[in-house]
């Protein structure tokens, strides 16, 4: 595994993403544990892009408790019913949120926080154990670039 994490200079996140992607993949490959791989795919997402907030959060007896993360201190545990995580969570689907403010039950950990994307998180037998939350302090942050690339790396802790 390489020590450095190799980011190009370009502000082009498909670019980003498309030289992460086998860094990642590569990182990740030779550990078995999952937590191990969350965090090191946190800091990761975190370093490469400085998003606001970067974490997972896992399916612990009924509710979403948080995972491995990286960024400011956050709420804890989230039931499948509340927030964007919660609904990404009970429909195992992306959930882009442009403006928080503008989503329904949107839980503010942090009032920095303006916009989110949110993806579920499988295991190697496609059963959904959790959910990753990228929140970013801009709003409107998220394009369909970092919804199609984020599920893809995402799917590479199992
Ligand atoms: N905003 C999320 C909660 C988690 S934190 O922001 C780290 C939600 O609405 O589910």
């Amino acid at each position: 595994m390489s020590e450095t994490l190799h980011i190009p200079q370009t502000k082009d996140r498909a670019e980003i993403y498309e030289s992460l992607f086998p860094q990642m993949k590569a990182l990740l490959a030779d550990e078995s544990d999952q937590i191990a791989n969350m965090a090191n795919f946190a800091a990761v997402l975190k370093e490469a892009f400085n998003f606001f907030w970067v974490g997972f959060y896992l399916k612990k007896k009924g509710q979403l408790v948080l995972g491995p993360f990286q960024g400011p201190i956050a709420c804890t545990r989230i039931p499948f019913s509340k927030g964007v995580c919660g609904h990404s969570f009970s429909t195992n689907s992306t959930i882009v949120v442009p403006d928080v403010e503008a989503f329904p039950g949107h839980i503010a950990c942090s009032s920095a926080t303006k916009s989110e994307i949110v993806t579920p998180v499988r295991d190697s037998y496609g059963e959904i154990i959790g959910v990753l939350d990228i929140d970013s302090d801009v709003i409107n942050d998220f394009s369909n670039v970092d919804k199609v690339w984020i599920e893809k790396m995402a799917a590479l802790i199992n």
